[in-house]
């Protein structure tokens, strides 16, 4: 007969209570609870052995001691949980606490948020370059995003452009012609239909695609868009441009290079990188001699005026800058991220 079950009981017990109260941490909670609950738990064990007694009320008495003892130590465990659980909760509380006293002296000063802080050195750069300012709504018609872009309805490169439509669309106008901008080129019509050339002009603001968020897609972006419209204005102009900026901006140690490429405003089109100075490659954005058609849509005289474009993103460059991986971070708003910048 087993007579010392029911002292390994009370010991198996007692061993247990000991080691809750020590446990440091929900994780270690967890694994006590598994050592003395779980299958092949303490207790557990000691279950296998009931069979081994000889008379039904030795087995009663065994099987009530260790039911008593299984319900205490799962207790304990509860008690312990809980109370580690509100101790890890208000560490962490007090980790992430912000100081919301009001102070007199030396007042913390806030600072604008990175990508603003890109957008007006950039706007800085052309400016010093003889570039003036400008923008345009948020809001357009198709005729402005697409249309006067040399992009006409059916035009398969619409379909590059995710757009978001407004439910929107005018007293007069037909369902999916008014929408959220995909790039600022919208702002080169605008100003071609207002301003006389010579056109020296940057055009930032914040464009939207439908595009699911990931570390370098955001649906909402920001865009500067350079639009130059002169008499005599070549390629070589554009690429003098691009290469001045890029000198200006990141320093002189960069070069830039344009790649072919193709946009329906804009012949020939090519896209700019940016050389770093330990060779590696910065994709920048899109560029090109603005096509006679946008000159047209614009009001102007393809004989008598021609120009370029460029554009590209502005979170990219404030990415870029600051060596950031996951483009989210820059908007989910957490102060200690953003107070780094
Ligand atoms: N609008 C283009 C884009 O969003 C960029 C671009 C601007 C290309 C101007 C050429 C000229 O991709």
């Amino acid at each position: 007969m087993d007579s010392s079950l029911l002292d390994d009981v009370a010991a198996a017990r007692d061993a247990g209570l000991a080691r809750i109260a020590t446990a440091a941490s929900l994780d270690d909670i967890a694994a006590v609870d598994a050592e003395l609950l779980g299958k092949k738990g303490s207790l557990a064990l000691l279950k296998t052995r009931l069979g081994s007694l000889a008379t039904v009320d030795e087995k009663k008495a065994a099987g009530q001691a260790l039911n008593a003892a299984t319900q205490a130590v799962s207790e304990a465990l509860d008690a312990r949980r809980t109370a580690l659980g509100r101790a890890e909760r208000s560490a962490r509380l007090e980790a992430e606490r912000f100081d919301l006293t009001e102070e007199l002296t030396a007042p913390r000063r806030g600072h604008s948020h990175l990508v603003t802080q890109a957008w007006q050195r950039l706007e800085d750069v052309f400016i010093g370059l003889g570039f003036q300012v400008a923008e345009g709504p948020e809001v357009e018609t198709d005729f402005y995003n697409f249309e006067a872009l040399n992009m006409p309805r059916s035009h398969p490169a619409r379909s590059g452009f995710d757009t978001l439509f407004t439910d929107y669309h005018g007293e007069t106008a037909e369902e999916g012609t008014v929408l959220l901008r995909t790039h600022t080129s919208p702002v080169q019509i605008r100003v071609m239909q207002t301003i006389e050339p010579p056109i020296y002009m940057v055009m930032p603001g914040r464009v939207f695609r439908r595009d699911t968020p990931d570390a370098t897609h955001m649906p909402v972006f920001h865009q500067i868009e350079g639009l130059v419209i002169d008499r005599g204005i070549t390629m070589a102009h554009l690429a003098g441009t691009i290469d001045a900026f890029t000198k200006a901006f990141f320093g002189g140690a960069f070069t830039s290079r344009l790649r072919p490429n193709y946009f329906p405003f804009t012949e020939p089109s090519a896209e700019f990188d940016i050389q770093r100075p330990d060779g590696s490659w910065i994709e920048l954005g899109g560029c090109g001699m603005v096509h006679p058609n946008v000159l047209r849509a614009g009001g102007l005289d393809p004989e008598e005026w021609s120009g370029f474009a460029f554009g590209f993103g502005i979170d990219r460059m404030a990415r870029e800058r600051h060596g950031i991986d996951d483009i989210r971070d820059m908007y989910s708003n957490d102060i200690r991220f953003i107070e780094q910048f």
